[in-house]
């Protein structure tokens, strides 16, 4: 099957969650909102699974609205507080993911003003975020990012919001899981969660809410979720949530400390190829997360040679229309189109092995080398 390095894109489901799934797929049926015992039987269900979430980042369980992804818990945090507020600035980040940003410009173009937050060299947010102009609404900044897996400094733009009245979003989706995160004490007034990045199943995530800030649901229905998220609840994915948050609060040291130590010995290894630079070693990362270029050579160039070898890797750059475009993150970071179209990330998890890592750098190697020697016979 190969070796799968890319756990930021998504996370394998842990049998565990699955275990704890399949009654909801295949007995146990009932729609949480009958009164009959079916359906207060998955009402309990999902009580216990808001629990076990709310546990995960020290969030009360009503604090909790289940969604179907993260992508649909940072259009919630963005559209639903733009809702209740007069058209006006937000200011979200240079470096968010796709599903944060695409709601912001959709914003802009009903009239929001849209201010974006440099980052550094390193890809973190500059101290900028000190001048948010007054009349700002919404702020929203990523906990820690996707690709180059570096961490921000919420709790200080949290506090900076909070005392200039302004809303404060984070998209915490590759953080939860991976480090600790602790809704309450970092001051959020929103935090987004997607399951898939903390092996809970596709298609589950949830919006943590501090409930003072108003929210306008995208989508209305039946009163699900406090009237915020209308549908009849999806029970096996939330009831594969709460599972899978309860196990990475059990296991978060044990997760942290087994990536952490073979991203250590991978950059240790890359140091010997003087080809291949990594961004942001110098600045608090995920400890699974590792972005690097490799001169020479594109991205998409490595990851299907990687591919062809059995290892599966991101690229950094994105596709669209056909036309390979550099890493947003990477060029916010000032790192010039060549370098960025070379970049690919690695991302670590719970069932790789120091030997995956020792074959990962063989193939590498041998790929580099094999192309340096092509080109140098011309
Ligand atoms: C930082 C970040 N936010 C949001 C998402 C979207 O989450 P989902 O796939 O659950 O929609 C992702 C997924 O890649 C992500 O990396």
């Amino acid at each position: 099957m190969g070796i799968y390095l890319d756990y930021n894109a998504t996370t394998p489901l842990d049998p565990r969650v699955l275990e704890v799934m399949l009654p909801y797929l295949q007995t146990i049926h009932g729609n949480a909102s009958s009164v009959h015992h079916f359906g207060r039987r998955v009402r309990t269900a999902i009580d216990h699974a808001r629990e076990q979430v709310a546990n995960l980042v020290n969030a009360h369980p009503s604090n909790i609205i289940f969604t179907s992804s993260g992508t649909e818990a940072n259009n919630l945090a963005l559209k639903g507080t733009a809702c209740h507020a007069e058209v006006g600035r937000l200011m979200i980040s240079r470096i968010e993911h796709a599903s944060l940003y695409t709601p912001a410009l959709s914003l802009e173009r009903q009239g929001w003003i849209v201010d974006y937050l440099p980052v550094d060299n390193t890809g973190r947010v500059k101290q900028d975020y000190l001048t948010i102009p007054p009349d700002t609404r919404l702020v929203s900044v990523m906990t820690a990012n996707n690709e180059t897996g570096v961490i921000q400094p919420i709790a200080d733009i949290a506090e900076y919001c909070r005392t200039h009245n302004i809303v404060f979003h984070t998209d915490a989706s590759q953080a939860i899981g991976k480090i600790p995160v602790d809704f309450t004490a970092t001051g959020a007034n929103l935090m987004t969660l997607s399951g898939h990045k903390f092996y809970a199943p596709l298609g589950s995530g949830a919006l943590i809410t501090d409930k003072t800030t108003l929210l306008e649901p995208l989508l209305h229905g039946g009163g699900q979720e406090k009237g915020l998220r209308g549908g009849t609840e999806n029970v096996a994915a939330i009831v594969g949530l709460g599972k899978a948050a309860e196990l990475a609060t059990d296991e978060l040291e044990k997760r942290q400390r087994h990536t952490r130590q073979l991203r250590d010995t991978l950059e240790t290894l890359l140091h010997t190829l003087s080809s291949v630079n990594i961004f942001a070693e110098s600045v608090e990362r995920l400890p699974n997360t590792l972005m690097i270029s490799v001169a020479g050579f594109t991205g998409e160039t490595i990851l299907m040679g990687l591919d062809r070898l059995g290892f599966a890797v991101s690229s950094g750059s994105a596709c669209h229309s056909e036309k390979t475009e550099p890493s947003h993150v990477l060029m916010a970071m000032g790192i010039d189109a060549t370098t960025a179209k070379s970049a690919i990330r690695i991302s670590l998890g719970n069932q790789n092995t120091p030997e995956d890592i020792q074959q990962f750098y063989q193939a590498l190697k041998q790929q580099i080398e094999q192309t340096q020697l092509l080109m140098a016979l011309g």
